[in-house]
């Protein structure tokens, strides 16, 4: 089996990651797909202290599977704890993980988990035990804004989401308000989530404060000197986005949120700005 779309790359501080060549990304392009998921996901969510105080199944939404960095990062980062795991991936093509699986040794980050990723792409769920750590995972395959728009509502609402498509200007549809308003609806008032993502562009904060996040100064990752982390309540972020952020992204010619998947740059429109200044983080 061969996916042409798909290759191997060694990256400048000699870690390999996946490159689509139909979207011209490398995935994961400068610290490599470890180091990022570690930083920006495992680090960050305070998984392992979460999962520690944590009773019951813990859900863990992974948008943007690709080729499973992130999720297989966070399973082993969490493998010694006694926790039950439930991830419930999505991806509208399971090509990069088929791909990545078959060049798994190269990659080094599928070691103990080729069997249960195997399972997972033949029959889109599998189970694995490893000590104390039980762990569910789902994948859906679909478009991820329809299927948020349309499903039915039996999926677990999250207590994480590793958001990870690909940049605004290649995935717009990834990224617009009504994809994030639909996200902030699906999750559980009652339920603590936060969703740290690489980015820190000022569009993408505005869209996440609109859609009813609140949203915070995320940790360098290596990659990024400064990303994005939002949250459902305030106590699951370090440093919230506060009213200087707020008046720099007044003057920003980038700032106001995707409307409709097409990728614009266009400053913040009157009623965004009035809408902003009414969020409860900035009050
Ligand atoms: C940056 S890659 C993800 C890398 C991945 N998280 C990893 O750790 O290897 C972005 C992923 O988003 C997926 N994606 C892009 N647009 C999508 C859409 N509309 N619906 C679902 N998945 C999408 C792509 O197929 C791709 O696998």
């Amino acid at each position: 089996m061969s996916a042409p779309g798909y290759s191997i790359v060694t990256l400048a501080n000699g870690v390999r990651s996946v490159r689509s060549h139909a979207e011209a990304e490398t995935f994961h392009p400068v610290v490599g797909p470890v180091a990022e998921a570690e930083a920006l996901y495992v680090r960050q969510l305070r998984l392992r202290e979460r999962l520690a105080a944590h009773a019951g199944e813990f859900v863990i939404w992974d948008v943007g599977l690709g080729a499973a960095a992130n999720a297989l990062t966070v399973l082993r980062a969490t493998s010694d704890l006694p926790c039950r795991v439930r991830l419930i991936s999505f991806d509208h093509t399971l090509e990069p993980l088929r791909f990545a699986l078959q060049h798994g040794e190269q990659l080094g980050y599928f070691g103990g988990y080729e069997q249960l990723v195997a399972t997972l792409l033949a029959e889109g769920r599998a189970t694995q035990k490893v000590g104390q750590q039980c762990v569910a995972w789902d994948v859906c395959v679909a478009d991820f804004p329809t299927w948020l728009r349309d499903a039915a509502p039996e999926v677990p609402a999250p207590h994480a989401i590793l958001f990870d498509a690909f940049s605004p200007a290649k995935n717009p549809e990834m990224w617009t308000l009504p994809l994030f308003t639909s996200l902030f609806r699906r999750l559980d008032p009652a339920r603590p989530c936060a969703m740290p993502t690489y980015s820190r562009a000022t569009l993408l904060r505005v869209t996440w404060l609109l859609a009813g996040f609140y949203v915070g100064v995320g940790h360098a990752t290596g990659e990024k000197d400064e990303t994005t982390l939002a949250a459902n309540t305030l106590a699951l972020l370090d440093e919230p986005l506060d009213r200087k952020w707020l008046d720099r992204a007044r003057r920003s010619t980038s700032a106001e949120p995707l409307h409709e998947p097409k990728y614009r740059q266009a400053p913040l429109t009157a009623e965004t700005w009035v809408r902003l200044q009414a969020h409860p983080q900035f009050a």
